[in-house]
């Protein structure tokens, strides 16, 4: 038993003091964490109004300080025991995943260290390796020499940057216009960015923000397999050259939020050539895939793209938040870059000190690379192949077994790892169904429409997910539709 904290230290220094206290904060914030798995369930079922009455009964900033002990008690009662638990078998809602232990460590560690990389002063060491990181995850995309990429908050902070290149660079080489300069050009009503129709909205978003409005998103329909339908994407781009519009760019989803599907990139690759158009592939689900020898032919050659999101909170199994935007011509990213006195001078760039902040949208931002490179050199390829495989195969599994039975409808085969189905019936029906999970059965799934009709959606992110929990969820799920119909 250590003895309880009496005052805190501010910060942890190499006093010895402050490192035992360190000690004993991290030990008892481990120890309260593992008391509260008590089991399985992804989670306990309290209601909204619950956690509301829970919540707003502390005070968030007394007038004194409670101190560690008092505040640690009150996690253990109020917070701990009513998180969802993302590492467990009954968690599939939607494309957020357990995270690894090493990328745990990490968390801790890149944390204690608090760097930042926005400047070489700040972050010498993990400036290094930031940029390694990127260097080898260029070449796993096979973006070639002149590729580069930054960390990302996530698929929507790389969605933005890549769209916000695309504008920029399609202004420059067809309008002779710098938007970073002058602003948007004259014709800016113009300007048309193309993505499925079930693309992430994280692309009306980035429009929004570019000054260009939901109205440059041009929505392109989907085969049955929730492919983009690429004959369509000529055929609206022709329409729209001769409406005079100014098509710069197109967006190539490699695994949808919600089925997982996988656009076509060579073809799209070929009608951008042609159009001279930017292709960007967000990959934020399908970028895991690339590790597996037997699955990554299902994403296509994402190295004809011109950007690439990778989203490492998915797939990968890395903590909140880890995405980067890799790009093919490193140049773009001047798009970001300006010089402030006060942290990125020129001068030490050209001695050789480099400043990421130069292509990032964010100043101050998270060494969140420490979690690549710890997670890859612990599993190797074939820890990961073995992760993406498993997810990938129990999807097929799932999806079989909905398929063949009389009280379920399956919507598409999953080409990564989401399955979309739905108890024959009302939509109702399966709507209570998921709720009932969630508060009665600590199983906590998705929901989504397909076809009008509302369907239920499971996102197999954990490799601990087995074939027979599967049939037990199935069961379960059965037995809940048969007793509400
Ligand atoms: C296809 C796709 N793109 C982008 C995003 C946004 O990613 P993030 O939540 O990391 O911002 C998501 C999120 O689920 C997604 O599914």
């Amino acid at each position: 038993m250590s003895k309880p904290i009496t005052e805190l230290p501010y910060v942890l220094s190499h006093d010895t003091e402050s490192k035992q206290t360190y000690r004993t904060v991290i030990n008892q914030t481990v120890d309260a964490i593992l008391d509260s798995l008590q089991d399985g369930g992804a989670y306990q079922g309290s209601s909204v109004e619950e956690l509301k009455d829970l919540i707003q009964k502390e005070q968030m900033l007394p007038e004194k300080g409670l101190g560690w002990e008092t505040v640690l008690a009150q996690v253990k009662t109020s917070i701990l025991p009513n998180f969802l638990r993302t590492w467990s078998t009954n968690y599939m809602a939607h494309l957020h995943s357990p995270a690894l232990l090493e990328s745990i460590a990490a968390e801790l560690i890149l944390s204690t260290f608090n760097q930042s990389m926005d400047s070489w002063d700040q972050s010498p060491i993990a400036t290094e390796v930031e940029i390694e990181v990127i260097r080898q995850l260029c070449a796993l995309y096979n973006l070639g020499e002149t590729s580069d990429g930054v960390f990302t908050s996530g698929g929507s902070q790389s969605n933005l940057s890549a769209l916000t290149l695309a504008r920029d660079w399609y202004c420059t080489t067809t309008l002779g216009h710098d938007v970073k300069k002058y602003g948007l050009p004259a014709e800016y009503r113009k300007l048309r960015i193309y993505t499925s129709e079930v693309s992430h909205f994280s692309m009306e978003k980035s429009a929004h923000l570019l000054g260009l409005g939901y109205d440059a998103v041009r929505k392109v329909p989907v085969d049955a397999a929730c492919r983009m339908d690429t004959k369509a994407l000529s055929a609206m781009l022709a329409e729209d050259k001769k409406a005079g519009l100014l098509p710069f760019c197109v967006v190539a989803t490699i695994g949808t939020t919600d089925y997982g599907s996988v656009d076509p990139v060579k073809e799209m690759r070929d009608i951008c050539d042609a159009e001279h158009l930017f292709l960007h592939a967000d990959a934020a689900y399908g970028s895991a895939v690339q590790l597996s020898s037997t699955y990554s032919s299902r994403l296509g050659d994402l190295g004809l793209c011109d950007s690439i999101t990778v989203d490492f909170h998915k797939m990968f199994l890395l903590p909140i938040s880890c995405g980067a935007i890799l790009i093919k011509d490193s140049e773009l990213f001047s798009v970001f870059t300006l010089h402030a006195d006060y942290l990125n001078r020129e001068e030490d760039e050209e001695d050789g000190y480099t400043n990421l902040v130069g292509k990032s949208l964010q100043t101050t931002r998270r060494f969140d690379a420490l979690k690549v490179w710890m997670a890859f050199q612990c599993r190797g390829k074939d820890g990961y192949e073995e992760i993406v495989n498993t997810c990938i195969g129990n999807a097929a599994y799932f999806a079989a077994q909905v398929a063949k039975s009389p009280d379920y409808e399956l919507a598409i085969e999953p080409e990564l790892s989401s399955v979309v189905f739905r108890l024959k019936g009302s939509c109702e029906v399966n709507k209570q169904v998921r709720r009932q999970l969630l508060h009665h059965h600590q199983v906590v799934i998705g929901q989504t429409v397909y076809a009008g009709k509302t369907f239920l959606k499971f996102t197999l992110l954990n490799p601990l997910v087995t074939h027979e929990h599967l049939d037990e969820l199935i069961t379960l799920i059965k037995h809940l539709g048969s007793q509400l119909q």
